[in-house]
């Protein structure tokens, strides 16, 4: 699923950036998640969050829509 649709980053994309132990803020500088109209913001977050080892969730409910991060 694309989160960012100003920059068509996907959830996979955030997802394994936050597995590699990527802080957030990295991910927007590196792939521009949330950097222009702001509108995939808490999305990504919460992709982010669920992917990183620091929080090791497997599944993840943003806004409606399940997102399923698979193991690495
Ligand atoms: S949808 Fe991500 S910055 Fe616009």
């Amino acid at each position: 699923m694309i989160v960012c649709v100003c920059h068509r980053i996907s959830d996979w994309t955030i997802a394994r950036a936050a597995q590699s132990g990527m802080p957030f803020d990295d991910v927007q500088r590196a792939y521009g998640v949330a950097t222009q109209c702001g509108k995939c913001e808490t999305c990504a977050r919460a992709v982010w969050a669920a992917g990183s080892p620091a929080q090791p969730v497997s599944v993840a409910t943003v806004t409606g829509a399940t997102v399923v991060l698979l193991p690495a």
